[in-house]
């Protein structure tokens, strides 16, 4: 692992933009991309198809302390492997999405992820992005961003990709839980954008990044 490694910790609400940023960002930069909520979900992938309660935390973390996983880092972005496999299409269903939260609250299963994300540091620079980056898993970084846009704005974006959920419950779940909640981190750059196009957005952040790693 090489504490020297950079990590840009990019937060937000749901739909807030944060996969489309904290990729064109990671891309500008050359920097490794990390979906966090990509873990949390396949989490509660494996939870689901053992027939497991997600709102029972116990059995949650029961099946995750046992749990055989891999951090793999495939062409620029690191994946949790199950069995060597990357569950993406089952990930993104409206079941898994109703479900992640409540497997996202259960304070073990939240210190479990953090070492996860962590050790992610091994395969170089990073651009993470979560609910907690800055606040709770790399709170030492300098580079925290915190990315949010209106409601009305968040489920257009949903639509768009053939989603319909409930982002409002789920937002606040994530800010409500008693073990990192989502909230701006201290110092976090906040951008909010609803009127805001993924090159603009992305651009601020870069912006931003340059000015920070110059004055170094
Ligand atoms: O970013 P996403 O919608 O794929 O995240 C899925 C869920 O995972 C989200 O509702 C909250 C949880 N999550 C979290 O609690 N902490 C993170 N760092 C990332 C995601």
């Amino acid at each position: 692992m090489n504490p020297s490694n950079i990590v840009i910790a990019i937060d937000g609400t749901s739909a807030s933009g944060k996969s489309t940023n904290a990729r064109l960002v990671a891309q500008a930069l050359g920097y490794i991309y990390v979906d966090t909520g990509a873990m949390y979900r396949t989490l509660a992938w494996h939870c689901l198809r053992h027939k497991i309660d997600v709102h029972d935390g116990t059995a949650v973390w029961n099946l995750c302390r046992q749990w055989k996983t891999t951090l793999a880092c495939i062409e620029h972005k690191v994946l949790l492997l199950v069995n060597g496999y990357y569950p993406e299409t089952e990930i993104r269903t409206a079941t898994v999405s109703a479900a992640v939260s409540h497997v996202a609250a259960v304070p073990k299963v939240r210190n479990w992820m953090k070492l996860k994300q962590r050790e992610c540091l091994k395969f170089g620079d990073l651009v993470m992005e979560g609910r907690d980056i800055g606040t709770n898993v790399f709170p030492e970084t300098e580079f925290k961003f915190y990315l949010d846009a209106s409601l009305d704005e968040r489920a257009k974006r949903r639509a768009a990709e053939g989603i319909k959920e409930n982002l409002a419950a789920r937002d606040q779940r994530d800010s409500q839980r008693a073990t990192a909640p989502l909230m701006i981190p201290l110092g976090a750059m906040v951008i909010n954008n609803s009127a805001m196009t993924p090159a603009q957005t992305s651009g601020m952040i870069l912006e931003r990044i340059k000015k920070q790693l110059k004055s170094n």
